[in-house]
């Protein structure tokens, strides 16, 4: 298994030009299931992830080409993925390939909305928390869909299609408003959806899905009203920014010092995370086309941050952060309400000499710790980047394993890092 091999110690300097998301790309790729014609995808990330949804899909028959060079001279223009469903020819998501990747549960509701029936494993463990699916079969069940839950599979069945309802969401769910959002526009009638996620990703969604014919209203609030079509057309779309890169190396350049600008992103997309690193005295300019970020004056002042669903504080970030406030001077406290077992990054810290304490949901950082660099292990993907920033800022040589965490969410990691002058090289192994 690769490992990655940084000497810490360096600041950041120079460009890093932000991917499109990969929490964007992953709902608007599913989306191709819901039409015949052919859905253009551009700025698509050559990620992990993506890489395994498109498998997914081609097994429910849908056809990927995909043009635009990564390597070298190209820059990092993203892929183009030209998705086209002419038939589903298999409505099974089978156990080996959703328990995986927990996003392609998602498949549910296109699937249904289109074909009237689908069979999708439920997606087992993870990591971070027990992340139920009750919600996504809450709103399902409201559009009209019989569900029943059969050897570890969600047999879901609409033989009359869709119809639309109100759904009201008790609690907010980026998975869940996704996939009600995907089944409720080929549902006759309308569907509005209350207390619907409000994630920048849920807004591209909506956005795609309107230029293929359906019709949602309220993008951007937590009330989406949605009127129901019989099919739709193909599209073009661009996969917006993804914010939680950008999170992340403007907290590495707050950690590290030094000035970047964060190319193709913007500032509107992250302003809590924004607002929490100007609090903590990093100096951040929006500029045309990117944000610049710079920390010239030693390490960040202590914050207190709450995680909570957009526009507040990305569960997303939270690991990254917390490796940041081992630099500040005094004690820093976040609490994670999102997920309930989103802190193994914090024994893995301890590990490079972070002086944190857990009480349950709260987290509380004491600094400002040198850290030393060892060996530690990645144990999912935000908390794998909380370590790189902690390796990039430690004395001498942090090794991480289990990269491939890494590998589903960010984009050319070391060499974006590399090219800012930090010394980050991968292990083969
Ligand atoms: C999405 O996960 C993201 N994944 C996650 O990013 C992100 O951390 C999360 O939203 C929160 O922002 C993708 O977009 C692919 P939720 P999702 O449904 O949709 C509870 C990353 O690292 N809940 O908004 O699975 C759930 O347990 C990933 O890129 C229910 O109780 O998250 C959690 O406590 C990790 N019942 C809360 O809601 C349900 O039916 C929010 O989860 C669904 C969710």
């Amino acid at each position: 298994m690769d490992r990655i091999r940084i000497i810490g110690g360096q600041p950041l300097n120079g460009v890093i030009p932000i991917s499109g998301a990969k929490n964007a790309a992953l709902p608007l790729t599913i989306a191709s299931l819901l039409s015949s014609e052919t859905l253009t995808l551009k700025n698509v990330p050559n990620l992990a992830d993506v890489n395994l949804l498109t498998r997914i899909l081609r097994n429910h028959g849908v056809d990927l080409s995909v043009d635009g060079k990564r390597a070298g001279s190209n820059g990092y223009l993203g892929e183009t993925f030209h998705l086209t469903a002419r038939d589903i020819v298999d409505t099974t998501a089978p156990y080996d390939m959703v328990s995986r990747m927990r996003a392609s549960f998602w498949v549910l509701g296109p699937l249904l909305g289109r074909c009237g029936e689908a069979k999708v494993s439920l997606p087992g463990g993870c990591a971070i928390g027990t992340r139920p699916v009750d919600l996504h079969l809450m709103g399902l069940e409201a559009l009209g869909a019989d569900i029943r839950i059969d050897n570890g599979y969600v047999l879901a069945k609409a033989p009359g299609g869709l119809k639309g309802a109100r759904v009201i969401f008790p609690k907010v769910s980026v998975g869940a408003t996704h996939n009600v959002l995907m089944a409720a526009v080929l549902a006759k009638g309308e569907t509005v959806l209350e207390n619907a996620a409000r994630e920048p990703e849920i807004g591209d969604l909506a956005t795609c899905l309107n230029k293929m014919g359906a019709r949602i209203e309220g993008i951007g609030t937590s009330t989406l009203h949605i009127q129901g079509v019989t099919n739709l057309e193909g599209a073009t779309h661009t996969v917006l920014p993804d914010r939680i890169e950008t999170g992340t190396f403007a907290m590495a350049v707050a950690a590290t010092g030094g000035e970047v600008l964060l190319k193709d992103t913007s500032i509107d997309l992250l302003e809590s995370a924004i607002n929490i690193l100007i609090e903590a005295g990093v100096e951040i300019t929006p500029e045309e086309g990117g944000i610049r970020v710079r920390q010239m004056n030693g390490g960040p002042s202590p914050v207190s941050v709450e995680t909570q669903p957009f526009p507040g504080f990305p569960t997303d970030l939270q690991a990254q952060l917390m490796a940041l406030m081992t630099r500040a001077e005094g004690t820093s406290t976040i609490r994670e309400t999102i997920f309930e077992n989103r802190f193994m990054h914090v024994q893995e810290l301890a590990r490079l000499g972070a002086d944190i304490q857990l009480n349950g949901e709260l987290a509380t950082i004491r600094g400002r710790t040198q850290l030393k660099g060892a060996e530690v292990m990645a144990t999912d993907l935000r908390a794998s980047v909380s370590l790189v920033i902690a390796g990039l800022v430690a004395e001498g040589e942090t090794t991480i394993s289990r990269v491939y965490h890494l590998d589903r969410g960010f984009e050319r990691l070391e060499e974006k890092l590399r090219n800012c002058g930090a010394s980050i090289e991968r292990l083969a192994g």
